[in-house]
């Protein structure tokens, strides 16, 4: 069988890993395979045969929708391995007798069935430790000669930002010039995964946008993370800031992205290196920052501040009425709904790369 440049590559840290062009190869083919959806053409001979392995640590109506109906369409198998009806899968040193099972066992076993696992891993299950899950998933893919997929760590959540892309390409038709802010939103839950805003800040300066990352004080993102943006912008010729002004990010930008994340202190943070923990999570400052960010709210005030054909985005969930009003959600400019049907078309591409041949 002829295969590509993406065969057997995991997805784990695309934002990272995968390059530029990569990155539009895969929203040509989202595309591509959206026009195939929308003209009712058959995909089945894509994946014909082949199987993806799910593991849902934490809920999702989204992801675990479209990977389930977008396997299927391209002639695969889906088959959703539930942690607590499976041996909970486990990393060296994690073990419980009869309850968890080894990563190296498992990850080697489906290989030899299947040809990609994919897994959703945050918060509580990695025990609120940033890092914990992202290091999982790296765990599987040591072992497992079928690409991993990241269906959200505690550091990234690449499908959703690749169906971002995909959904301002569709509106504006490109990238280079166009302003994208990523905003903190309130929530009234104190704990959140940053990976959202982790990914779509790193894809979006890897398109070339100019990317502004607003939020209170307390709620930095990965320095890393922020670190990378900048070296993109510079790279793209696009730009990056970061702000603490709510209403400075909504002024002038044609795609704007308010959303809740955990502050800085929700999260255990440990040495990447000899694995000793550096600081534990702080409840009490993180319920504080929250309080003081009650107003970070998307209502009709902040959207008259974006540029005439700007455009509200969000993951979803969203918590209304204390991230955005119900006006603003359901109002002209969300294309919440876009996004989330573009999550199965992002990611039928991510499979039909990864896991198959040539279309
Ligand atoms: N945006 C997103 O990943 O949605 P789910 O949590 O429902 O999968």
């Amino acid at each position: 069988m002829k295969t590509n440049a993406f065969y057997g590559r995991d997805w784990i840290d695309a934002e990272l890993d995968y390059s530029r062009e990569e990155w539009l190869t895969l929203i040509d083919v989202a595309l591509e395979l959206k026009r195939r959806y929308a003209l009712n053409e058959d995909m089945t001979h894509l994946l014909r045969g082949k199987t993806l392995f799910s593991m849902f640590f934490n809920q999702s109506l989204r992801t675990r929708s479209t990977f389930a109906v977008g396997i299927q369409q391209l002639g695969g198998n889906y088959l959703e391995l539930e942690p607590g009806k499976t041996y909970t899968p486990a990393r060296k040193g994690f073990d419980i007798p009869y309850k968890t099972e080894r990563i190296k066992d498992v990850a080697e076993m489906l290989d030899r069935v299947g040809e990609a696992i994919a897994i959703r891993m945050y918060g509580p299950p990695a025990g609120w430790n940033y890092g914990f899950a992202n290091a999982t998933m790296k765990e599987f893919a040591e072992y497992a000669g079928i690409p991993i997929l990241n269906m959200e760590c505690d550091k990234y959540h690449p499908c959703q930002a690749l169906a971002d892309m995909l959904t301002v390409k569709e509106k504006f038709g490109g990238f280079k010039g166009l302003n994208l802010t990523m905003s903190f939103a309130y929530s009234g839950s104190i704990e959140k995964p940053r990976a959202v805003p982790q990914s779509v800040i790193l894809a979006a300066t890897l398109m070339g946008m100019n990317v502004t990352l607003s939020h209170p004080e307390g709620y930095d993102l990965d320095p890393e993370v922020i670190k990378q943006c900048e070296k993109n912008a510079n790279d793209q010729k696009g730009s990056f800031r970061v702000i603490n002004d709510f209403d400075e990010g909504f002024k002038g930008a044609h795609v704007v992205y308010p959303k809740a994340w955990g502050a800085h202190t929700c999260f255990n943070y440990f040495d990447p290196e000899t694995g000793k923990k550096i600081k534990d999570q702080d409840h009490e400052e993180a319920t504080r920052v929250n309080e003081l960010a009650k107003g970070w709210m998307t209502t009709e005030q902040q959207m008259s501040l974006v540029d005439q054909h700007g455009i509200y985005m969000h993951c979803l969930p969203a918590d209304r009425g204390q991230e955005v009003t119900d006006e603003v959600i359901d109002g002209p400019r969300s294309v919440v709904i876009d996004e989330a049907e573009n999550r199965l078309h992002a990611q039928k591409a991510i499979m039909a790369l990864t896991m198959g041949g040539r279309l």
